[in-house]
């Protein structure tokens, strides 16, 4: 039965274990792997390989879609297996090895991965760790709710391990749109003319020659961990449901907006259940990630459709698509990352994005990976592909946390992701600044004013005010500039004895 799964008979004889694939690795490689947002990644052979004893030095580069699920970053960090990771991690574990300066990460654009590979700017492949739904008759292979950078590993590596999941229903076949851009200097037009466009094949097409071993696995993704909005996230959302409001009314945008782009968490979540009982209707989705969300506005016959190169979910909404498998399946598609990334795509669709900051200065540039400017959380994922091209660039943040000894409007960001150049519009839990058409000047006064917490606003003003005096296109005090990062380090707050300010 598990055989069916594996259709070019010649291949049936590379089934092995996962442990006996973890014996393939050897130090010095590169490998690549499928795994997007902990949708679709390998849930065998790299905890095998993570699990590997080895006496002599067993490092690697592991190069992926996104974040991987089931720890599996943290085990291989922890025994010492990953030299270098990128593009993207969420891992606990594997933020400290970072952060210590044990596992080198390389903090990459998502829709450049592919690319920068493509281009022979990367190491070459060694091996590719794929998960798939099954290897169909022609060799190709239908991958599960990721695809990621997939398409290119299989492409571009010397070898190939497959994992195929019995989980995920073959019935998944038809819901990835594969599509290579080819090579320079004559690249194709990515021809995506609407979220909906298909463009490519339904499966990757492969060299069964490449295949080294096949595994099977019977394994779930992570689920997505949803955290409920709270008063903070719904204000976020409601200010920028009545900016998306006043645009309409302005005649710049109908109710059926243009496709939205949302990072994943709280935020996105709030605003989403803003639009399930509102006048928005026949809304899409061109973004990285279909969460549940995504899903609750199909259901409420909000959203027609919703492109993406991953569906990670919580559990309960991952029964419920595949329970209703045939209701969502003609609603959504996934890409690889560098075509739901691609900047020609996302400038020619006019996407609405929408990420969150670590921080944001007064001026609107936006840090979004380095707490305290040094210490790497995430990493930049796709919002920069978004933020750079989109119609509307829109960064949410809280205006203050941890109770309140972290202004989350600073005078000047400890690390920039976005510049001021990219983005539009920054919305808090006090307000938003429509930053479109504004002088750093302008922009300065509407942050503060609308979008900072009122413990920090005479701080800010102060700030800002000082540094006029100064002068400059963009007035700073460079000496004072990142003393509120400093004191948050120092202090455990940014706050300031109100008597030191005079
Ligand atoms: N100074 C110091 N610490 C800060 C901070 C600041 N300005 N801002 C956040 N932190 C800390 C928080 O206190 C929290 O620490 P804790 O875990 O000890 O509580 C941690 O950083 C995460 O902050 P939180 O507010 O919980 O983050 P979030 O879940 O809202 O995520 C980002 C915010 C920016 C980290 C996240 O959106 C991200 O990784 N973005 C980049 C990738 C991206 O945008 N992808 C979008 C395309 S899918």
């Amino acid at each position: 039965m598990n055989q069916e799964r594996i259709q070019p008979t010649s291949l049936r004889d590379k089934v092995i274990t996962a442990q006996e694939a973890a014996q393939f690795f050897k130090n010095g490689m590169t490998v690549g792997s499928s795994g997007f947002t902990r949708a679709g990644d390998s849930k065998a052979v790299l905890k095998a390989l993570a699990a590997r004893k080895h006496t002599d030095e067993l490092k690697i580069t592991l190069i992926t879609g996104a974040s991987l699920g089931h720890d599996v970053d943290g085990q291989l960090a922890e025994n010492n297996i990953l030299a270098k990771r990128m593009p993207f991690q969420t891992d606990s574990i594997l933020r400290k090895y970072i952060n210590s300066g044990e596992v080198l990460f390389i903090d990459q654009h998502l829709g450049e991965t592919a690319e920068l590979i493509n281009n022979k700017h990367l190491p070459e492949i060694d091996i590719a760790v794929i998960e798939v739904a099954m290897i169909k008759a022609d060799g190709s292979v239908i991958p599960t709710t990721s695809i990621g950078n997939s398409a290119t590993f299989i492409e571009k590596a010397k070898a190939i391990i497959l994992e195929i999941n019995l989980s995920i229903p073959t019935s998944i076949e038809g819901i990835h749109d594969v599509f290579y851009p080819g090579e320079y200097p004559n690249r194709k037009i990515i021809p995506i003319t609407q979220a909906n466009t298909i463009i490519g094949q339904n499966s990757i097409p492969l060299d069964i020659s490449k295949v080294i071993g096949i595994v099977f696995t019977n394994i779930a993704d992570s689920p997505a961990t949803i955290a409920e909005p709270d008063q903070k996230t719904i204000a976020i959302a409601s200010y920028l449901l009545d900016f998306l409001r006043d645009e309409i009314k302005a005649g710049r945008l109908t109710n059926s907006l243009l496709p939205l782009q949302a990072g994943i968490g709280k935020v996105a979540n709030a605003i989403f259940e803003g639009f399930v009982d509102s006048e928005f209707h026949d809304l899409t989705m061109y973004s990285e990630v279909l969460q549940d969300s995504t899903f609750d506005l199909i259901d409420a016959g909000k959203l027609t459709f919703a492109s993406a190169s991953s569906i990670t979910v919580s559990s309960a909404c991952y029964e419920k698509i595949f329970m209703n498998f045939d209701k969502y399946k003609d609603k959504i598609l996934l890409r690889p990352q560098n075509i739901s990334n691609a900047a020609e795509v996302i400038r020619r669709l006019g996407i609405i994005a929408i990420n969150t900051a670590i921080e944001c200065d007064i001026y609107g540039n936006v840090n979004s990976t380095h707490v305290y400017g040094t210490k790497m959380m995430n990493g930049i994922g796709g919002s920069g592909d978004f933020a750079r091209n989109a119609y509307l660039c829109i960064f949410v943040t809280q205006a203050a946390s941890k109770g309140n000894n972290i202004s989350h409007i600073v005078p000047m960001v400890s690390h920039v992701d976005h510049t001021e150049h990219d983005v539009d519009i920054i919305v808090t839990d006090y307000g938003l600044a429509d930053l479109r058409g504004l002088a750093p000047r302008e922009r300065a006064i509407k942050i503060i004013n609308n979008c900072s917490h009122p413990d920090y606003r005479p701080l800010l003003l102060d700030y800002y005010q000082r540094a006029c005096q100064e002068g400059g296109h963009t007035p700073h005090l460079l000496n004072e500039a990142l003393e509120w990062q400093a004191r948050l380090i120092e202090t455990g707050s940014m706050k300031v004895d109100e008597f030191a300010l005079v």
